[in-house]
């Protein structure tokens, strides 16, 4: 399904200590992804990431323009748009397949064809003799598996995945980047992957969006011209994720700029990024 940005902006009211404070998330953007595209969004801290994502998970509403899939507009969440968030959010009172039948038995399935499909998406993660367990037997990487194996279920025809792998430790990651290639191979879904990891942007998207310091926009789009499968190891890849680096790191430097003491650039670059939470110098 194609998804089309036109002119979408958000902001948001921010009640703290004092008056009221408005946020703009979002500056006016306008963008298109293609029907079967691995589409990532990267950008710094509070660049309007997850804003994007939840516009047009539908769990949002714009406040200017128009989010629209198939040129029909978004008014709300659908199973046709399922969402993986960074925290797998299982409900630790179910087996993990009735963690999987669940978002099925609120579309009215049957209880045959939720049983079928949660077999079918536990098979496709590979935790199909896990359906039984309960979510707390789980590690991190078989938690966020299940959670990926409940989006498939839906047979969504856009996967809308937010930082899904950054809680996760790098070999775990490594396993998922390379199921997650597979399973968008095998189902022709939609990818819209938010994340703040360069390398992984650029393994496995066909473009990646660059977002500006905050109030978001859209930087540049940039497509990565290689071919999938990709290796990780190539060095094409890394020359490719080096000069992206470099364009993201000049918004990120404009956060610190505004957010961190004034010294931080003598002595405190690195840290600096790690003060956002981010991940951008180290490999996937
Ligand atoms: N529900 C909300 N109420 C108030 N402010 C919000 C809300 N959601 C987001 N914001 C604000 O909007 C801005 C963009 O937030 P968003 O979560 O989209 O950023 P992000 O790019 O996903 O950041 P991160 O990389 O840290 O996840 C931030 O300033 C944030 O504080
Ligand atoms: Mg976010």
């Amino acid at each position: 399904m194609s998804i089309q940005f036109q002119n979408v902006s958000k902001a948001f009211v921010q009640n703290g200590q004092g008056a009221a404070r408005i946020i703009q998330a979002l500056n006016p953007l306008s963008m298109e992804i293609r029907d079967g595209e691995f589409f990532s969004i990267i950008g710094p801290s509070g660049c309007g990431k997850s804003t994007l994502l939840n516009l047009l998970a539908g769990l949002e509403t714009s406040d200017s323009g128009n989010v629209t899939v198939d040129n029909v507009p978004v008014e709300g969440p659908s199973p046709n748009r399922a969402v993986v968030f960074q925290e797998a959010g299982l409900m630790p009172w179910m087996t993990v397949s009735r963690n999987v039948e669940y978002g099925l038995k609120l579309q009215g399935l049957s209880r045959d064809e939720r049983v079928h499909r949660a077999e079918k998406y536990l098979k496709m993660v590979h935790l199909s003799k896990y359906a039984n367990a309960m979510p707390h037997q789980l590690s991190g990487g078989m938690k966020q598996r299940v959670s990926i194996a409940r989006a498939l279920a839906l047979e969504p025809k856009v996967l809308l995945m937010d930082e899904p792998f950054s809680a996760l430790d790098a070999q775990t990651r490594d396993v998922l980047h390379d199921e997650v290639q597979r399973i968008w191979q095998e189902t022709n879904t939609t990818i819209v992957f938010v994340t703040h990891n360069i390398r992984e942007a650029v393994y496995l998207s066909d473009r990646v969006m660059i977002m500006t310091a905050p109030p978001g926009s859209i930087k540049r789009i940039v497509p990565v011209p290689f071919a999938h499968p990709r290796a990780k190891s190539s060095s094409d890849l890394s020359y490719f994720t080096a000069q992206l680096h470099n364009q993201i790191k000049e918004e990120v430097d404009k956060v610190a700029a505004r957010e961190l003491d004034a010294d931080w650039k003598q002595d405190a670059e690195g840290l600096a990024v790690a003060a956002e939470g981010t991940d951008y110098a180290s490999g996937i």
